[in-house]
């Protein structure tokens, strides 16, 4: 059942981030692809952005997704195959990521290079010219105690964000923020995998458990963070 579990994990999610299909295609045609000969994705997951970045840039891109999770990134590359899309997907630490690119994709996962800072300054660095869309939690204002409780410290407010990508020389280009219906589709996309599981294995041993973990996260969505919790996706210039 393990196995089964595992692949119903994100199996309703086209990509993990509150992120509708309208949204992502009027982003990905911000980054100008057709002018890049090489994209990177930190923090993949299974590199849905990435496949589709590297399809509107042409068959001459390389495309390579970085995450450390094998499973998503098997995800990814049979994706790819079925596409016909030449990406490579990599299982490496973000912050091990050495290579430089003239496109740079990292949506919800600045921790992988350190927090938005860093994740921005690292940015800079792997991308040298060029363009690179960014996706990261975000406050309109300074969060109450009980929400840092449930989220831990680390997000900044859209304010600071933005701050941070002139200290760290990017022009924003192009600033939008997730809206409340792509959360709640995002957020309850997350659950919908595991409740069909459970569904279709309620005496499994583990079913208590997962419904509990999933229980759990989707009070804490709906007591703390729903509506205050935010996402903006930047694209930046250098
Ligand atoms: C919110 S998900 C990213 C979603 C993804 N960018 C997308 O568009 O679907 C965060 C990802 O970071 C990955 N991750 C966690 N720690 C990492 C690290 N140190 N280096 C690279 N990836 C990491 C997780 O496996 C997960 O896929």
């Amino acid at each position: 059942m393990a196995d089964s579990l595992a692949q119903a994990k994100y199996s309703a999610l086209t990509w993990n981030t509150p992120l509708s299909e309208a949204h992502a295609t009027d982003l990905l045609g911000r980054l100008q692809l057709s002018e890049a000969k090489s994209i990177v994705d930190i923090g993949c997951g299974w590199g849905e952005l990435l496949l589709r970045a590297a399809a509107l840039a042409g068959p001459d891109i390389k495309a390579t997704g970085v995450d450390t999770d094998q499973l998503l990134l098997d995800r990814g590359a049979r994706n790819a195959l079925e596409r016909n899309i030449a990406a490579e997907f990599v299982q490496q630490r973000g912050e091990e990521f050495r290579g430089t690119a003239d496109r740079a994709v990292c949506i919800g996962s600045s921790h992988t290079l350190g927090g938005t800072r860093e994740m921005l300054k690292r940015l800079a660095e792997v991308v040298p010219r060029g363009r690179v869309l960014v996706g990261d939690n975000c406050y309109d204002s300074p969060p109450a105690k009980e929400v840092v409780d449930v989220l831990g410290e680390g997000i900044l407010t859209l304010v600071e964000i933005v701050q941070l990508c002139r200290e760290t020389g990017w022009e924003v280009l192009h600033l939008s923020t997730a809206d409340q219906r792509e959360w709640d589709d995002f957020e309850s996309g997350h659950r919908a995998g595991p409740r069909e599981w459970l569904l279709a294995h309620p005496d499994d041993p583990q079913a208590a458990e997962v419904r509990e973990l999933h229980d759990g996260r989707e009070r804490e969505y709906l007591g703390a963070y729903r509506g205050v919790l935010g996402l903006v996706y930047l694209v930046l210039g250098r």
